[in-house]
């Protein structure tokens, strides 16, 4: 039975991916920071593990409990919804610190054993924010542009050796608790001067007519994980969507990598197979 470990999973995304993942019959390993199961069923194949990304014995001491990882997600993140001036430099390099530095880390935590054997797969789930300039967003946008910049350019050196590395980009989903999470933890003491520019966006954030669901980004982990041809960067939800088709975003191909493995992009030219973790008997194919 493959086996995943998902970040984040105290609410939200994290643990809508792990319903998805529990549900296919896959071995889940599901980490929070303060590990509390509710909301997840009990079952032989869920183990809930205490993990902050942002703490390099954490990480490594989950990840050695954990064992043989074939697929990670790293879900965990934090949001932020001020303008520059209104945000603290401190404030910043904690989200950055969470929603960046500790996707490497944890990426990094688990390559030596994919490498080893050759396969694996990482999904970063990062953000639509990144298909368009948004205001009140430019802390929370430069981490998730970051995290995609990273993960391209990464994909090519875990190519090299067998393990394929994606992009889930989530649109806005206001069922989560995403936003009280990041007021909570962040603040968000607009400036008087920002304040008008601020509430128009608000607005149109409310108004939208398309929506992203905790299912969609689930589905789309799933595809991104399981299905070896799926592109580098995948959107997830109604609104990002449409935002991925406005901006015009292909499939990216990349080059062929130095051992002959392929790029491991997903574009269908016959070597991704090696890359992809088992799969379990009972699942589907999307
Ligand atoms: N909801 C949206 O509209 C939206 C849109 C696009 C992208 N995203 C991205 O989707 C991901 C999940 O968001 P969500 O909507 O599910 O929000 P959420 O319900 O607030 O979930 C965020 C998760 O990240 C965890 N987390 C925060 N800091 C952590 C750390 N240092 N170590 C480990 N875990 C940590 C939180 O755990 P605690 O309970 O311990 O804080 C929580 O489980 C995030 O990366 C977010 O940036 C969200």
């Amino acid at each position: 039975m493959p086996r995943i470990l998902i970040t984040g999973c105290s609410s939200g995304f994290g643990r809508a991916i792990a319903l998805r993942f529990l549900d296919a019959g896959w071995e889940v390993v599901a980490t929070m920071r303060r590990p509390a199961p509710e909301g997840l069923p009990t079952s032989d194949t869920l183990r809930v593990m205490a993990l902050d990304v942002t703490d390099p014995h954490s990480i490594s001491a989950a990840v050695a409990a954990a064992g043989q990882i074939d697929a990670l997600v790293n879900n965990a993140g934090v949001g932020m919804l001020n303008v520059l001036e209104g945000t603290g430099i401190d404030r910043a390099r904690e989200l950055i610190e969470t929603n960046l530095i500790g996707t490497m880390a944890m990426t990094k935590a688990v390559m030596p054993a994919m490498r080893a054997r050759q396969s694996g797969v990482i999904v970063n789930i990062s953000s639509s924010v990144t298909l368009r300039p948004l205001p009140a967003l430019s802390i929370y946008s430069a981490s998730k542009a970051a995290m995609n910049a990273f993960t391209e350019s990464f994909a090519l050196e875990a190519a090299e050796h067998g393990v394929r590395a994606r992009l889930v980009l989530p649109g806005s989903a206001p069922e989560t608790a995403f936003g009280r999470n990041a007021v909570a933890r962040m603040g968000m003491d607009i400036p008087q001067a920002y304040a008008r520019l601020v509430e128009t966006f608000l607005q149109s954030l409310h108004t939208a007519a398309e929506k992203t669901t905790a299912l969609d980004v689930a589905d789309a982990v799933w595809r991104a994980v399981t299905d070896p041809a799926a592109p580098l960067m995948l959107p997830a939800g109604a609104d990002a969507e449409t935002w991925f088709r406005d901006r015009g975003q292909p499939p990216r191909p990349l080059p062929a990598t130095s051992n002959g493995n392929g790029n491991g992009n997903g574009n269908g030219n016959g070597n991704e197979d090696r890359t992809s973790p088992p799969q379990p008997r009972n699942r589907a194919p999307r």
